[in-house]
């Protein structure tokens, strides 16, 4: 994997949930392990696009980052680092602001979800955040991104700024058109409390969520209390259509496992639910108890988790400052 470069970027609004890591963070340090380039960043950017307090904003991207040193990312091996340590991100960003287009922006589903009824209110920057998310990737060259389902219209929206630049100033292949990694079986954890909705940090209740800090007693509860539906586990995969409560824990439980959907269902078939939940409440547990543990003895330690991130922006700006650099070039900037 040699030539491909990874980028993904997770926000510091909170704790990692579930859906961040089978979706996201895990996907991360399987790649790690292939030997690619890999670039993670807290983006404090983003985050920012909501009010975020100043003080929980420092602590979450911490508590961020001991998370991904926890989950097995190595700080050696890949590059960690806080987004608005380095310039060249708001700089693309703004250049990309002027290359893509309003109509294009307003297609985005996830804006108008987060705006919700008073588009008015939100932001500016809640509108303009996928530029910057181009900007993130592609002020790194990066070949592939992870991310969870939700992120792939985002995605297409950075292909398309990176196309045009290229058409627009007439040098063709300068941003490489990245592809989405949108890998393993749990690429959309849903809500405990409704399986039509998508595992967010932003949900209410925190019953509908599984913390990477939840305790071991809450996991359990909440895997219990976890909604389902008065049928047992079928036999087959089609049976599940209109159940997204079983589907969505059969799923978390293929994840874990390393299994598909289909050899989960053959496991469980027949079943009711309080097998399923016992025993994916243990294997939750068995996973998370050791990240859980490991954050709290990471995040005694705040000078070393800083200066993890300041290692990591210096190695990220030596990479993305000359590509803004010659990027300001090609648009004829003079130096
Ligand atoms: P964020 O912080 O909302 O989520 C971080 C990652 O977790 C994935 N994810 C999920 N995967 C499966 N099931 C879920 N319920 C679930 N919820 C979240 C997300 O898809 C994401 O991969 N805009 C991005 C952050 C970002 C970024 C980037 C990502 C900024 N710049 C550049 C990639 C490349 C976001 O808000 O992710």
């Amino acid at each position: 994997m040699a030539e491909n470069r990874i980028f993904s970027g997770v926000q510091p609004t909170g704790n990692l949930h579930l859906g961040n890591y089978l979706g996201a963070v895990k996907r991360f340090v399987d790649l790690q392990e292939k030997n690619a380039e890999c670039i993670y960043c807290l983006v404090d950017l983003h985050a920012i696009t909501n009010w975020q307090e100043p003080k929980d904003l420092t602590e979450n991207t911490l508590e961020v980052a001991a998370a991904f040193l926890a989950c097995g990312l190595r700080e050696k091996t890949s590059i960690i680092f806080n987004q608005s340590q380095v310039k060249a991100h708001s700089e693309l960003a703004w250049i990309f602001n002027c290359v893509a287009r309003i109509g294009w922006m307003n297609r985005m589903t996830q804006f108008k979800e987060k705006a919700g009824k008073n588009k008015e209110a939100a932001s500016l920057g809640l509108y303009c955040y996928p530029a910057l998310m181009a900007a993130d990737i592609l002020a790194y060259h990066a070949t592939h991104v992870p991310v969870g389902e939700d992120q792939k219209q985002h995605l297409e929206l950075t292909r398309d700024i990176a196309l045009k630049f290229n058409n627009d100033f007439k040098v063709p292949n300068f941003f490489p058109v990245p592809e989405p990694i949108i890998e393993g079986t749990a690429t959309r954890v849903m809500s405990l409390r409704d399986g039509t909705k998508k595992m967010s940090k932003s949900e209410a209740s925190d019953m509908s969520r599984i913390n990477l800090t939840d305790e071991i007693d809450l996991i359990a509860r909440k895997i219990q209390k976890a909604k389902t539906d008065a049928f047992e586990i079928p036999e087959k995969r089609e049976d599940l259509i209109n159940r997204p409560e079983a589907e969505n824990l059969l799923t978390i439980f293929s994840s874990l496992t390393n299994k598909s959907l289909d050899e989960t269902i053959k496991i469980f078939c027949g079943s009711d639910f309080k097998r399923l939940k016992t025993e994916l409440a243990d294997l939750l547990i068995e996973e998370l108890k050791p990240i859980n543990q490991e954050v709290k003895k990471l995040l005694k330690d705040k000078t070393y988790l800083k200066s993890v991130l300041k290692e990591g922006s210096e190695k990220a700006r030596v990479i993305a400052d000359p590509i803004l650099e010659k990027t300001f070039e090609i648009i004829g900037m003079v130096k």
